[in-house]
């Protein structure tokens, strides 16, 4: 809620529709009408009917890699302004943040406005950790974590919340326990697929399929096997490190694991087009007169969300090389395309390019009619950007010929 929340979210919640873009919760959007719900953008209109505030916020990177808590800040003064005195009402921050950010962004406001914690309001933390996409791990079943200072809240929304979810819900005692519990969730992933993003890169050199190397690993009990890619999208990994790296550069203590993790991350999209580049020069298409077409744009299979995608470096990354690029992505709308990338709506018109890159494993890629995009294509080279075509079986049934590659199957 607040004042700066999008016209447009509203209108279409009042709709009975999702903005989310996540089919897994197209259920949770009450029909139009329904009694005891009410949607506002106004948050002095909201709070004082509420007992609970969850705020839910973007936590967002600046353009120099620093958290940019300003919406933290912001819905929290809507809110702040907004409660009533002695109303004791419990305002829980539910965005990614580093240890620490609830009670700095939100002591000064709650001070500024002359409110008193334990008798006008409280504050929680409770992390959102749900994975768009993934029906197993919707907000209905994931198990959630309460920070709170005062115990007495936090059980109380161990029962709030327990309506909310199927799965654990627990008070894990002061906010920055809750804060750091969710931050390292990310933090960890991001660490382990830099190792997989980093071995993939080295085990081609060495005439050594990293697939195969990963499978005969997780054969062992204890190996946890990730998979390499493109790079890393979405709004959570590729972010959240950022804010632990600030921290504890806050506190003076390096976080060099996680930077040098972040970094390898982060140049995946680089090399994965010196190595598109490669094979289009090896096929006769020099970087001045190739086009590329990216399938899928958005950060993960079946999600309409274009934010952090890797897709977005790796099209920015051939541009410069010299090479067109267009995107194809049935989940997205011609807006959510850079300006410099040529937006496809119908493959049929998709014609001329030397290359098509398989970006995103969303269903409506994976059964496209490879023959007849093959057949339109100047130089047919397939690039499996997310290793999930079974390519030799694509090999016997498209006619044209058709150069396949997988992802760092590249020698
Ligand atoms: N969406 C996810 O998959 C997911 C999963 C886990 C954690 N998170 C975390 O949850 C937080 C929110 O992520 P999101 O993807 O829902 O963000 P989002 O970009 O969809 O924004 C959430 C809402 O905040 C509103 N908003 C923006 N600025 C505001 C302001 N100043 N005052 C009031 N409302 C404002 C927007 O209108 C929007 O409705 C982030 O910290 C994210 O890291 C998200």
């Amino acid at each position: 809620m607040g004042s700066r929340c999008f016209q447009a979210y509203v209108d279409m919640v009042l709709q009975g529709k999702n903005p989310t873009g996540d089919p897994d919760v197209d259920d949770i959007v009450p029909q139009p009408g329904t009694e005891r719900w009410n949607i506002t953008t106004s948050a002095a209109e909201a709070v004082p009917h509420c007992d609970v505030v969850l705020v839910t916020v973007p936590t967002p990177i600046t353009h120099d890699l620093k958290p940019d808590l300003s919406y933290v800040a912001g819905a929290g003064r809507d809110v702040f302004e907004a409660i009533r005195k002695g109303s004791n009402t419990i305002v829980v921050l539910e965005s990614t943040v580093y240890p620490g950010v609830t009670a700095q962004t939100w002591h000064p406001l709650i001070e500024e406005l002359g409110l008193v914690i334990g008798d006008d309001l409280e504050i929680a933390y409770c992390p959102e950790r749900f994975n768009p996409g993934d029906s197993a791990h919707g907000v209905r079943q994931v198990a959630r974590v309460i920070g709170c200072s005062n115990p007495e809240v936090g059980e109380a929304l161990v029962s709030l919340y327990s309506k909310l979810t199927t799965e654990d819900v627990r008070y894990v005692g002061k906010l920055e326990v809750a804060e750091a519990a969710k931050v390292i969730e990310n933090v960890q992933r991001d660490i382990n697929i830099a190792l997989v993003n980093e071995l993939a890169r080295i085990f081609p050199a060495l005439d050594v399929d990293v697939e195969d190397v990963l499978s005969a690993a997780a054969t062992k009990w204890n190996f946890h096997r990730y998979t390499p890619g493109v790079g890393v999208g979405g709004h959570c990994i590729p972010v959240d490190p950022y804010y632990m790296i600030q921290r504890a550069a806050d506190v003076g203590v390096p976080a060099g694991l996680i930077t040098a993790a972040r970094a390898v991350n982060r140049s995946m999209p680089s090399h994965v087009a010196g190595v598109l580049g490669d094979l289009m020069w090896n096929a006769g298409v020099p970087a001045g007169e190739a086009k590329v077409l990216l399938l899928g744009w958005s950060y993960k299979a079946e999600v309409g969300d274009p934010r952090e995608t890797p897709a977005e470096p790796l099209a920015e990354t051939l541009i410069s090389k010299g090479i067109k690029v267009g995107a194809w992505d049935p989940h997205l709308e011609a807006n959510d395309f850079p300006d410099n990338v040529d937006v496809i709506t119908d493959l049929s018109n998709a014609s001329g390019y030397d290359m098509v890159v398989l970006v995103t494993a969303h269903k409506a890629c994976l059964s496209i009619d490879w023959q007849t995009l093959a057949k339109q294509m100047r130089t047919p080279i397939l690039y499996d950007g997310r290793r999930v075509l079974d390519l030799d079986d694509l090999n016997q049934k498209v006619g044209t010929p058709l150069l396949l590659v997988a992802l760092f199957e590249e020698n």
